[in-house]
């Protein structure tokens, strides 16, 4: 037995009404469950969600199981109260040791527990939603795709936006540089189609395996395994040769025929801004379907704070090994969801040395192609609070010496700021930037007021106020 996405939900609802909240009224999926989302975060709340009934489906709907950085620790078995610095602790050493997977029989896997044939495909019946006004349709935001590298047999998992475009029909973008893009194009190249499996719904742990960056040729299902901490349940697929997640809620099986393709987009991007249509795109053709009896869908609201999230262990651990690697005194790096867990990254380190700031700065940008302003602060400083990093940048900065910049380099092209090599053209280049915010490491400096120590720790508010 897997964890999976139920084990998930039931430790959720456990920690109360900041971590879970259910909705029973029946919503629409266009456009419903993403607003009230948005409406719990406008007030700084982030629970997972659970919609008992979307219009026009039988099945309920999950949303939010990355919205906020402690529901990530959840789903490592960090315990809410430690502190946040431990859930990238915990990735890193998760990430670094692979574990191989499991065969199952049918019977022991829930996900063969309904198996729909090809002529009862009907995609309309799952609960998909239409999550932003200018999106070209109604997308299934935060499906795993798994793919057969051709040569090497290698299994690649990512999670890819699909866009219903039939009964028995899906759009599938691939960024050309993610693996699945490599493995499409090798299929292209030898003219034959790709099959491919589209599960929804597993124990959010798994889901970050996907997420996770790994060499071409390793197995992502491994990952999936040594995130979740334990070896992943497979069962063969009914109609490709990919095997299936045992404990997935659903698995969507099917080819993708590089002669027949689709478009899809504008889509709701990881930016905050509507990214363009994209012509071509891959279309899957749906083979078949199996799924648990009571099947929950998993949804995630694109473009917003858990769109971010769900990458964000990845890029840190880039980040961390990368700015370790120059500046051994690095204590933690962090990329906030106020710079979309990608343009903005935080970085603290032990300043010993004169220059080391500047050093993080730079090893930060070289980390992770995305990243555009490397903040380096002391490791006294809050990266997981905004505030006092900002405090930091506002005390400690001045920008002639602090600040450094780097016009025309390579960038994010989804950034709507990014230009091209000539200024005015759009494009991926972005100017980058590194904020020294540590203290001189040998020369004197302010003191900082701290609150005393023994009355701080003594005093327990609850044996003072009032109320
Ligand atoms: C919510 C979400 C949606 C994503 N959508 C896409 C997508 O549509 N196309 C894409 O190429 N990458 C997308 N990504 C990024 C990939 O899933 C991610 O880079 C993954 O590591 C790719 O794996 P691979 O390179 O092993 O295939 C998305 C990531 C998240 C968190």
């Amino acid at each position: 037995m897997n964890k999976d996405l139920r084990t998930f939900l039931a430790e959720a609802r456990q920690m109360g009404p900041e971590y879970f909240q259910s909705v029973s009224r029946p919503v629409d999926p266009v456009y419903e469950p993403c607003v009230i989302q948005q409406k719990l975060a406008a007030r700084d709340d982030y629970p997972v969600i659970r919609f008992e009934k979307v219009d026009g489906s039988e099945l309920p709907l999950v949303t939010n199981l990355f919205g906020k950085y402690e529901l990530l620790g959840l789903a490592l078995g960090v315990d809410p109260d430690r502190p946040k610095s431990e859930i990238l602790d915990r990735f890193r050493e998760r990430v670094a040791k692979p574990v191989p997977t499991k065969e199952v029989p049918r019977d022991e896997a829930p996900v063969k527990q309904v198996v729909i044939g090809k002529d009862e495909i009907d995609l309309g019946k799952f609960p998909i939603v239409k999550h932003a006004v200018k999106n070209s349709g109604k997308y299934i935001a935060i499906g795993c795709l798994v793919v057969k590298d051709p040569e090497t047999g290698v299994l690649n998992a990512g999670v890819y936006r699909h866009e219903i475009k039939g009964r028995a029909e899906l759009a599938c973008m691939f960024n050309p540089a993610h693996h699945a893009g490599y493995i499409y194009r090798k299929y292209r190249e030898m003219n034959k189609p790709m099959d491919a499996v589209l599960f929804i719904g597993h124990h959010p742990a798994a889901i970050l395996g996907t997420l996770s960056k790994q060499p071409f040729d390793s197995d992502e299902y491994e990952m999936m395994g040594a995130l979740m901490g334990e070896p992943l349940e497979v069962v063969p697929g009914e109609t490709v040769d990919i095997p299936v997640p045992a404990w997935a809620e659903i698995a969507i099986e099917g080819f993708l025929d590089p002669a027949k393709e689709t478009s899809d987009g504008p889509f709701s991007e990881y930016t905050g801004f509507y990214g363009p249509a994209k012509d071509p795109v891959g279309l899957m053709q749906v083979t078949g379907i199996t799924m648990r009896r009571d099947a929950v869908y998993h949804d995630l609201d694109p473009s917003h704070r858990e769109h971010n999230l769900a990458g964000a262990l990845t890029f840190e651990t880039a980040l961390y090994n990368s700015v370790a690697k120059l500046v051994p005194s690095v204590t933690g790096v962090h990329l906030p969801p106020s710079g979309n867990c990608t343009f903005t990254a935080y970085i603290k380190i032990k300043k010993r040395v004169p220059g080391e700031g500047k050093s993080a700065g730079m090893a930060a940008l070289a980390g992770d192609p995305n990243v555009k302003i490397a903040i380096v602060v002391d490791d006294e400083i809050d990266i997981y609070n905004d505030s006092d990093v900002l405090w930091a940048i506002s005390t400690h900065v001045q920008a002639d010496r602090d600040v450094t910049t780097i016009p025309f380099a390579m960038g994010a092209h989804l950034d709507p700021s990014a230009y091209g090599e000539v200024r005015t053209d759009k494009g991926p280049m972005q100017t980058k930037m590194i904020v020294d915010a540590t203290r001189p490491a040998t020369l004197p400096f302010a003191d900082r007021i701290v609150p005393p120590k023994e009355a701080w720790e003594r005093i327990r508010l609850e044996d003072y106020l009032d109320g």
